[in-house]
């Protein structure tokens, strides 16, 4: 992975190989202000400070367009998504334990893991439906008690797919069963573009751990995210995360909090919207013109990728080595998100069409398609 992503930095490359928002479409004015006014007021801005209690009561709100109600003492504040994840994982793995998650996951949360080598219980993901249930139930049912069952709900990173309603109710129905937390990584749940489903939290306020982001809404640099939990959590989180960071970038919470004091973040997500599902159209539309038929994708509902399958013979290495050196495009192989690395039969490629505009979209999927074409003979 770290050599492909040295090899998409290269200038001159179109990439669709990371998951980042866009940069032209950053409320820069509005946070420049935000900062302005936080450090004109508030010097102590600056100051070693606990969480900012306005800025979980923003965040309180926010939980109500997801449909999730939850107390500001239930939420805790992190930098970031990733952070949280990892303070969960200090907080619930221990020595020799599992943990449940898809074969191909988000390669953020395999390196959370990576430190506490836990067993890897996986389960497949249906394009259509999502994680595997039924496979989660037979682990349990069969005795395994994992630490924790890791879920990408809405905007599967890497494979773009939703739960379906009817494996959300079943997923929390078994972690209540079985007494087994649920870790919900909402990162991309504030951006669907098509019916917006509730999340795993709402129907569960003692087994389902949110993880929530302003990364991908506002601007991954602020490093500001949270997690809602059970009350009881909030005191381990806080002395775990004390050791790692002391205070969860003061100045950033700060500055997304008089940002939200302005209630501009609903027309952000908006256009957010807007600007993405355009972009993911256009990128649907060049991969219906260009590509072979043999490839199969679908159409994200929410998130930032598409997720593409390829005929068996061909080898995406060579396909990504061809791609970057012949006609300078980049992706990321499907088989580097796979958790035991595993290779699938079938030969798949993960396409991000948050970062690229629509003309980059349109000049880059036709130069991806004439090597897979050339490949492809
Ligand atoms: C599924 C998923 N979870 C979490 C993260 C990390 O988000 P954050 O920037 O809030 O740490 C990412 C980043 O790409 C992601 O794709």
């Amino acid at each position: 992975m770290q050599q492909m992503l040295v090899a998409t930095a290269r200038p001159g490359i179109t990439s669709f190989a990371l998951g980042m928002p866009a940069v032209e479409l950053f409320p820069t004015a509005a946070l420049a202000s935000a900062a302005e006014r936080v450090l004109s007021v508030n010097p102590v801005a600056l100051q070693y400070s606990p969480p900012l209690q306005s800025l979980k009561q923003h965040v309180r709100e926010l939980m109500k367009w997801r449909g999730i109600n939850c107390r500001e003492e239930q939420i805790f504040l992190t930098a970031g998504a990733q952070q949280g994840m990892s303070l969960l994982s200090r907080l619930l793995l221990e020595p020799g334990g599992s943990v449940i998650t898809e074969e191909l996951i988000y390669a953020g949360f395999q390196q959370v893991l990576e430190p506490f080598q836990p067993k890897v219980l996986t389960v497949s993901t249906d394009a259509q439906t999502g994680m595997d249930v039924e496979a989660v139930e037979q682990y349990l049912s069969s005795g395994a008690r994992p630490s924790f069952i890791y879920s990408i709900t809405d905007g599967h990173n890497p494979l773009s797919v939703r739960l379906s309603p009817s494996k959300r109710t079943r997923l929390v129905e078994l972690a209540e069963q079985y007494r087994v937390p649920i870790i919900e990584d909402d990162a991309y749940g504030f951006l669907c573009y098509e019916n917006p489903l509730p999340p795993l939290r709402a129907s569960s306020e003692r087994w389902v751990f949110y993880v929530g982001s302003f990364s991908k809404i506002l601007a991954p640099a602020l490093r500001v995210g949270w997690l809602v939990v059970p009350e009881e959590l909030i005191l381990p989180l806080s002395v775990i995360k004390e050791s790692t960071d002391i205070d969860a970038a003061p100045l950033s919470q700060c500055i997304v909090n008089a940002y939200l004091d302005t209630g501009q973040l609903p027309a952000q997500i908006d256009m957010l919207r807007t600007q993405y599902r355009l972009r993911r159209d256009t990128m649907m539309r060049a991969l219906a013109e260009n590509f072979p038929d043999a490839a199969r994708w679908t159409k994200p509902d929410c998130g930032f990728f598409i997720w593409v399958e390829l005929p068996p013979a061909v080898d995406v290495d060579e396909l990504f080595r061809r791609a970057v050196e012949d006609e300078q495009v980049a992706f990321i192989p499907g088989h580097a998100f796979s958790v035991n690395n595993k290779r699938s039969s079938t030969p798949s490629i993960r396409l991000n069409f948050s970062h690229p505009t629509t003309a980059r979209i349109e000049e880059g999927i036709p130069r991806l398609a004439r090597v897979l074409k050339s490949m492809m003979g």
